[in-house]
């Protein structure tokens, strides 16, 4: 059965439920209040009837009996009423039958009044011959009248049954036609209700088809703080997490694609010359003297395609935690003295000065062959991107490390280059290609990666025209990440 109809029963089932137990305590208490009140208008009547018709011997103090004249008006009155009584003695003989009212008293009951206690009657039938049968059914009082504590004589009053439920009659039309109504309204009530909850569970069936689709935009509304908005929340909270993960396997298929492409582009320059230089030499395309430089050529580009790979091979390791780094804290200025003597005959050739500013003995806390490896490649493009100018390597001790710092005066980068040099095969200037010296845009991000590795953090500013500073932070060995290499 659809979820609709179900909830639409239940809705209903609960509504009515409700309805008729409350219909029926209030036919309940309004038929009790309407035997009560009758009965205290019987009593009533009893008592003035008595008060009517008693006659007493003043002199002696004495009950002399009922008048009967008195209980004859009295009889005619009530009995346009539908009032009837019967007067019976201390002897349960009845003395008086108005109309021909002839109730039984039982014995048990005799008990009771004679204890004072007045009697109420529901329904009884006693036998009377005024009325068609159908009005037989009677609700009676008998209540005892004493004189100086003495039982004198008994009353029993009643009227017809038929004339408290004429009433209570007419109370139950109304009721039943206020429950027709209710029945009405419960069931456009119970179908709204249920619509509004299956309508919600119809838009997440919406969203979730859209989501099978690959559709990872889509959204359900949330208003309340409800179950359902729970689950509503959930959803758009999957579909985010979706979104994410969806990107981020683009970006990594983008990643991948690009990575291909640009290793095929690298590799495919020296292949070419080297191709074209043994074609040369298997048809003897190339004269004698130039043959020793041929074969320069062609070992200059098969190690460019050695380091190629090398250096993606590195990198890779270093991504995925595959090397084995041995930290020691060594005197990193002996380090930065070496590099700036390797350097020294690279940066006479291109007219640029290397600055050192580094105190004596300063320790770091690295790996000592990656931190090398940082540092050349660092210099090394100061040196390569800088032409006749200043290049400052500076290096203190700050809060948990070692911060160095290498600027130069060289032709800097724009904004938009600068947020890709840690991508791997990025030049900014893609026309230079300087085979010697490499160049295949894999330096920055290997050392990106090794730097991270050590815990620390690199950072570039830079500006077009007037150089470039790196900074670097590597920290000390109480703030350096615990490695777990695989
Ligand atoms: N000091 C610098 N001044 C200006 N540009 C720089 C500097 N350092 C790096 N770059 C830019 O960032 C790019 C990426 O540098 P990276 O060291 O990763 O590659 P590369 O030097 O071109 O090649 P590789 O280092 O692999 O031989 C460089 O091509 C260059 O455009
Ligand atoms: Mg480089």
């Amino acid at each position: 059965m659809k979820l609709l109809y179900r909830l639409m029963i239940a809705f209903f089932t609960v509504i009515i439920t409700l309805m008729a137990v409350l219909s029926l305590a209030f036919i309940n208490v309004t038929n009790e209040t309407m035997y009560r009140n009758t009965w205290n208008q019987l009593k009533t009547y009893s008592d003035s009837l008595v008060q009517d018709a008693i006659r007493y011997d003043t002199v002696n103090r004495k009950f002399r009996g009922f008048e009967n004249q008195a209980l004859l008006s009295n009889a005619a009155l009530l009995s346009n009423q539908h009032v009837h009584f019967a007067v019976f003695d201390v002897n349960q003989k009845q003395t008086f039958a108005s109309n021909g009212f002839t109730p039984q008293i039982s014995k048990s009951d005799w008990k009771k009044l004679s204890k004072g206690k007045t009697i109420y009657l529901r329904i009884t039938r006693p036998q009377i011959n005024v009325h068609n049968s159908d009005h037989s059914a009677m609700t009676e009082v008998i209540r005892p009248y004493f004189y100086r504590k003495k039982l004198i004589a008994v009353v029993s009053i009643a009227t017809f049954v038929s004339v408290v439920e004429e009433n209570m009659h007419q109370l139950k039309i109304n009721l039943a036609v206020a429950f027709l109504i209710a029945t009405l309204v419960a069931l456009i009530i119970s179908y709204i209700m249920a619509r509004s909850i299956t309508g919600r569970i119809d838009r997440l069936r919406v969203a979730t088809r859209q989501v099978s689709k690959g559709n990872y935009q889509v959204k359900v509304p949330v208003n309340g703080k409800d179950e359902m908005d729970d689950l509503a929340r959930s959803f758009n909270q999957m579909t985010t997490a979706l979104r994410e993960s969806d990107q981020e396997i683009r970006r990594q298929e983008e990643r991948r694609r690009k990575f291909l492409a640009d290793a095929a582009h690298e590799m495919r320059t020296p292949l070419t010359t080297i191709n074209g230089l043994l074609e040369g030499l298997q048809y003897d395309a190339i004269p004698e003297e130039d043959r020793k430089h041929s074969l320069e050529l062609m070992r200059n580009d098969t190690q460019r395609l050695i380091r190629l790979v090398n250096d993606n091979l590195d990198y890779e390791k270093i991504r995925t935690n595959q090397i084995s780094m041995e930290r020691k804290l060594f005197d990193c200025s002996a380090v930065l003295t070496n590099l700036k003597e390797q350097f020294a005959k690279r940066a006479g050739e291109k007219g640029d000065e290397i600055q050192l500013d580094v105190p004596e003995g300063l320790l770091v806390y690295a790996d000592y062959d990656r931190f090398v490896q940082i540092m050349f490649n660092i210099i090394q493009n100061a040196i390569q991107f800088t032409d006749n100018g200043l290049i400052k390597v500076t290096a203190r001790k700050v809060k948990h490390g070692c911060e160095f710092k290498i600027s130069d005066n060289g032709i800097g980068m724009t904004d938009e280059q600068l947020k890709n040099i840690w991508e791997r095969f990025y030049k900014a200037d893609q026309s230079r290609s300087n085979s010697q010296y490499g160049e295949s845009g894999l330096g920055l991000s290997i050392v990106h990666e090794l730097v991270t590795l050590h815990g620390g953090k690199i950072s570039v500013k830079s500006q077009p025209k007037k150089g470039t500073t790196f900074t670097l932070f590597f920290p000390d060995q109480h703030n350096a990440p615990h490695l777990n290499v695989q």
